[in-house]
């Protein structure tokens, strides 16, 4: 399929509020007269919803590494084909909340698995797609702890069993996202989410801008 418009992926570790800048991104976009898609990971189509209940739900505690990686890529290989990749050829904007990268921060860097097979499984899955830019909403560890924590009590949410992971997973997590951005600077955008949402969403648009 002939790729023409532009892919953008959000990054970040929980909590980062990178959802709701993506969510901005799109209404300006739109407002400048570009179409977008907006898409999800895991989700984004009927089959990922199905995935996502499986990875996220906090009952699911034996999930083994192995098994959660293939299904995070099961996921996403649905989406590619269904949404992504169509949208892309009518010559859309897409964005989406998480992708490759997300599995090599938290799959990768998180659990301890090998980046190769992992990037070998994003060629499969992905029949080569590649975000043109990503969006990484960086803040610290202590502020994510915080707002997801608050967000789920509010939310009642069972989508936790990522979440409730130890402090460290999500060190290390933070710590693979830094170093993702240190390795393809030219793709990754660091933003400072720590910042109000209309300054954070102000600052993603003067780094997006030129590039759409
Ligand atoms: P998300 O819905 O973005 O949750 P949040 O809003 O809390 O950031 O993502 C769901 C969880 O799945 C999140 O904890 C990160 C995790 N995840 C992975 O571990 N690997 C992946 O490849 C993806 C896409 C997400």
């Amino acid at each position: 399929m002939q790729k023409r418009g532009t892919f953008i992926t959000f990054e970040g570790i929980d909590g980062c509020g990178k959802t709701t800048q993506m969510h901005l991104l799109g209404e300006r976009l739109r407002a400048s007269g570009h179409p977008v898609v907006e898409t999800i990971e895991p989700g984004g189509t009927e089959i990922g919803r199905q995935i996502r209940k499986i990875l996220l739900d906090a009952r699911n505690a034996e999930l083994n590494d192995r098994a959660e990686l293939l299904l995070y890529f099961a996921s996403r290989a649905q989406n590619v084909e269904q949404v992504i990749q169509p949208a892309l050829a009518r010559g859309a904007i897409v964005l989406c909340d998480r992708f490759t990268d997300s599995t090599l921060a938290y799959q990768g860097s998180g659990r301890g698995l090998d980046p190769e097979p992992i990037l070998e499984l994003d060629r499969i899955a992905c029949a080569g797609l590649q975000p043109d830019v990503t969006v990484l909403i960086d803040i610290d560890l202590e502020t994510s702890m915080e707002r997801s924590r608050n967000r789920n009590q509010r939310l009642a949410s069972a989508e936790t069993r990522i979440d409730d992971e130890s402090a460290a997973f999500h060190a290390r997590v933070l710590a693979g996202y830094h170093a993702l951005a240190q390795k393809y600077p030219d793709r990754i955008i660091a933003v400072d989410g720590r910042a109000s949402i209309c300054s954070t969403a102000q600052a993603v648009w003067q780094r997006i801008a030129s590039r759409v």
